[in-house]
């Protein structure tokens, strides 16, 4: 069975191309399987923030095929398709604009909000545009993301695992000696839940697996959401990659256990500034000056899509602030009396935290370009000349 966190289904064989949107409840995970329906920008903006769908590129494409949704369906009661070209492509305009206030650090989905205004704006002045053709040109880019994520993120997997075997103390041990597999840790989801499929970071974790390198995977927790011990380590069992849990605070612990013969630190990105400067899970800038101290390599495994050459470095990027009750409390479902988990019951909800302390809870951290080894991309590992990385020769002759 394939991961699958977004479906996306378009009918094209009727007069009005209609299209259907469901996500798995990330949520519910890893404990229910639940897929529900987002037939309008408001359902999709509800889900981003609640984070039932989260994970910088998976928040881009629902978003934008949310719009693609609502502007198919000819019964949408909470938009008409204008009868003018300009402002059909001003309406998409609006409800991309509504759409990007739903989380703030992640650069996916302004960069999408950005390409996708274009594409309208475009359709709108060829010639013999329709409403309709402007819907429809709007529909293909949205869906066109969906199938370009996943082919983007094999490419990041390979340029990762090829990376990690050249670049490597572990690598470099390998190529003498091929019985010797490599390690590799990872921070919160950057998989198939976090992405259209097969994932980012994860992504060079399966390509490693596929080449028969990886003995061991490690994930951290991520407090205070748990993406680590929920989601990547459901996608780490399903897909039979020999893996353990640790706890944010053991990291510093297995590294200096498993010094070099831990190949590297490979997490995401929510959005990487021009300078290299990395956002990212809040505990990413921890794990990054930890390999710093244990001579591990620490990489970053983002697309394109995730650079900003507009912010110069990490101290432009917002950080988004979430609720107090993410950190004083934990929801899952009960246990039986006899350890079984009672996964048709309403889950319960625990408070972990004295009643009244106050509790800061930034949702991500940046992580000084110093610290990072590399960043992998799509079309190729970017490592910094004369200590700077330098990210324009990605967005030119692409
Ligand atoms: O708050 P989240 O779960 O959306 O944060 C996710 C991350 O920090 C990921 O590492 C990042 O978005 C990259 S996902 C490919």
């Amino acid at each position: 069975m394939v991961l699958e966190a977004i479906r996306f289904a378009r009918r094209k064989d009727s007069r009005e191309p209609s299209a259907s949107l469901e996500i798995l409840d990330q949520l519910l995970l890893p404990h229910r399987t639940s897929y529900f329906r987002i037939s309008t920008c408001e359902d999709a903006h509800h889900a981003i923030k609640q984070m039932q769908v989260r994970g910088a590129p998976a928040i881009a494409i629902v978003a934008a095929l949310a719009l693609a949704t609502e502007l198919t369906q000819a019964d949408s009661e909470s938009v008409q398709i204008p009868d003018s070209v300009e402002r059909t492509a001003d309406l998409i305009g609006t409800r991309l604009d509504y759409l990007k206030t739903s989380r703030p650090t992640a650069v996916n989905l302004s960069d999408a909000v950005g390409k996708l205004k274009k594409v309208a704006d475009q359709a709108a002045t060829a010639a013999n545009a329709t409403p309709a053709s402007v819907v429809e040109a709007y529909v293909n880019a949205a869906e066109r993301m969906l199938v370009d994520d996943v082919s983007d993120n094999k490419a990041i997997g390979e340029h990762g695992a090829a990376w990690i075997e050249h670049n490597t103390t572990a690598g470099v041990q390998r190529s003498k000696d091929p019985k010797q597999g490599l390690q590799v840790l990872t921070h919160c989801n950057t998989g198939s839940l976090a992405t259209a499929g097969y994932g980012t970071a994860l992504g060079v974790i399966r390509s490693l697996r596929s080449r028969d390198m990886l003995t061991h995977a490690y994930c951290s927790e991520t407090r205070p959401y748990n993406q680590g011990s929920r989601l990547t380590a459901y996608e780490l069992v399903h897909d039979q990659i020999p893996a353990t849990l640790i706890t944010d605070s053991m990291a510093a612990s297995l590294l200096a256990r498993e010094g070099t013969s831990l190949a590297a630190i490979v997490v995401g990105a929510d959005r990487v500034a021009a300078n290299g400067d990395t956002a990212n899970k809040i505990g990413t800038y921890s794990l990054a000056v930890l390999a710093r101290h244990h001579g591990v390599k620490f990489l970053v495994a983002a697309p394109r899509t995730t650079i900003d050459l507009s912010t110069p470095s990490g101290d432009q990027i917002v950080i988004e602030q979430r609720a107090a009750d993410e950190v004083t409390k934990i929801k899952g479902p009960r246990i039986s009396a006899v350890g079984q988990i009672l996964i048709d019951e309403e889950p319960a909800t625990i408070n972990v935290a004295a009643t009244g302390i106050d509790v800061w809870n930034p949702a991500f951290d940046i992580t000084p370009a110093a610290l990072i080894d590399g960043v992998i991309t799509e079309c190729g590992v970017v490592e910094k000349s004369d200590g700077r990385f330098d990210f324009q020769s990605l967005f030119t002759g692409h």
